[in-house]
């Protein structure tokens, strides 16, 4: 049988959806109902679309297909209506419409352009209970309305588990390239294409040393290193268990790639996580961005663990994106000169959202009770602020509070002795509604020139902490009570904080 989908309110006048106290003010979520991963992060024509796995049926994961929402800016969204839903096959069994990506076939390479209109072309797997193959469909809208090729699968290799296939436009080889997954074999297969449609087989990657059970949402992106003209490959994997915070995670590898295959560079055995939070997962990047300096590559994650995604305490919507955060490459010597350089991830989020911060309060002294008590006085707090903090960390543990109120507080703190950043939300509000929820999660950090640097962003249901010029990172749901406002800092460390509102995306 065919459901077809309630048609999604749009916001009118009145519209307290956006209002709630959890709902995210500067993060995307979908108006109502479930969502999980991106999919088919695309830029075309002054529009960045954010596709994205969602069930226009409810709150909990089912009949998956991909929700929509546009922006010109990557900072605020509009939500539009579902672009693919769940549909019947010829023999009458749903499909659900799994996650993938989206290209502008600039060259009509696909034939599915009419009339000189660039076609968008998205690639998807195709879900049944018991086979997944990958699947494509155009759009000559702007990815409004979308057409489903005749002749799909595209690819079947006759298994349950294969899928999210990532692909883009290899400039050299002058193909697309697909990198999708066997995901409990933990195989990353490489494809190649010249029109979309017709698919060979190029290349495998595994990698004995990743310590995740399952693979999913594959992402392969060259990014720029800092500091030199080297670009390098970043392959990214979501892993469905162990993931550095517990649950589900991501981790990265750094190589090369000849359009063919993945040739992996990092270390073995040094497994590199993408974050440290504990939220935070099938995160893409996007393609076809405009070309900006040596802009490097955007990505954006679901902020959500598979421990308890379906259970979050918040309606008439589930699930969060991230911030989109911009992509760079460090490069590391070896300890010794026959050791290979190593290349490490460092993630800020994106420029852009500097449109949204408002007026600062500023503080550069040495005594943290004078500080505290003028975040007091001026009455600086709320659920919705950028924080920046320079920890001196020579002079011991130092962090803060923040959401704090009765009873209620998530701690952002650095353990100068263990060199452990960490984040604590055993107190973050309604953490008991699942027992792997609640917690405190830490990275190793060092100090650089004694330093720590922290970039909080504060949501009403999220917290995510940049570190030391994106060296680290934890993305973190919260649940709050709406009083919980207070910002507090403790230890001897704290230097030169600023705060600044952040504005809401929905206005
Ligand atoms: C990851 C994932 C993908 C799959 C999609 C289904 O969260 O399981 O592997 O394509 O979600 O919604």
């Amino acid at each position: 049988m065919k459901l077809s989908p309630p048609v999604v309110a749009q916001r009118s006048q009145g519209d307290t959806a956006y209002a709630q106290a959890l709902r995210p003010q500067y993060h995307y979520s979908s108006r109502v109902n479930w969502i999980n991963d991106p999919n088919g992060l695309v830029y075309y024509d002054g529009e960045y679309h954010l596709f994205y796995q969602y069930n226009p049926f409810g709150i909990r994961w089912g009949h998956m297909g991909w929700g929509h929402a546009i922006s010109r800016d990557l900072v605020h969204w509009r939500e539009l209506s579902p672009a693919m839903t769940e549909e019947n096959d010829k023999t009458g069994e749903p499909v659900m419409i799994f996650s993938g990506s989206c290209v502008v076939d600039k060259e009509n390479t696909s034939g599915f352009g009419k009339n000189g209109v660039v076609p968008m072309v998205s690639v998807f797997t195709g879900h049944k209970p018991n086979r997944q193959n990958q699947h494509i469909a155009y759009s000559l809208d702007r990815g409004r309305t979308w057409t489903k090729y005749d002749k799909n699968p595209v690819i079947d290799l006759n298994k349950k588990d294969f899928r999210d296939p990532n692909v883009f436009w290899h400039e050299p080889t002058q193909r697309w390239v697909m990198v999708v997954l066997l995901p409990t074999e933990k195989k990353t297969l490489f494809y190649n294409s010249t029109n979309l449609r017709d698919w060979t087989k190029t290349g495998e990657f595994t990698a004995a040393d990743s310590p995740a059970t399952v693979w999913e949402c594959p992402n392969l992106v060259e990014v720029p290193v800092d500091g030199t003209i080297e670009r390098k490959w970043l392959l990214m994997l979501s892993m469905g268990s162990h993931g550095a915070a517990g649950g589900s995670g991501m981790q990265y590898y750094v190589g090369r790639f000849d359009g063919k295959t993945f040739i992996n560079e990092s270390k073995p055995g040094d497994v590199r996580y993408v974050d440290s939070g504990k939220d935070y997962y099938a995160a893409i990047t996007y393609n076809n961005m405009p070309v900006r300096g040596n802009r490097g590559a955007v990505s954006i994650g679901w902020m959500n663990n598979l421990q308890y995604a379906n259970d979050l305490p918040t309606t008439p919507f589930r699930g969060a994106m991230s911030l989109p955060r911009e992509l760079r490459l460090s490069k590391q010597t070896g300890a010794t000169p026959a050791d290979r350089p190593q290349y490490e991830l460092r993630q800020k989020p994106i420029q852009e959202l500097k449109s949204l911060l408002g007026i600062p309060f500023r503080w550069n002294g040495a005594d943290v009770q004078q500080l505290n008590q003028s975040l007091t006085e001026a009455g600086v707090g709320g659920d919705t602020y950028q924080l920046s903090v320079e920890l001196d960390v020579t002079k011991g543990d130092a962090g803060v509070w923040v959401r704090k109120g009765q009873g209620e507080q998530t701690t952002i703190g650095y353990d100068a002795a263990k060199q452990q950043l960490y984040v604590d939300r055993t107190k973050s509000g309604q953490v008991a509604f699942k027992k792997e929820f609640p917690g405190r999660f830490t990275t190793t950090l060092k100090p650089d020139n004694g330093k720590i640097n922290l970039q909080i962003w504060v949501d009403r249901s999220s917290v995510e902490v940049f570190a030391n010029e994106g060296k680290a990172t934890l993305a973190n749901l919260i649940f709050p009570k709406e009083e919980s406002r207070g910002i507090e800092f403790f230890g001897d460390a704290v230097r030169n904080v600023t705060i600044q509102p952040v504005d809401a995306i929905w206005k």
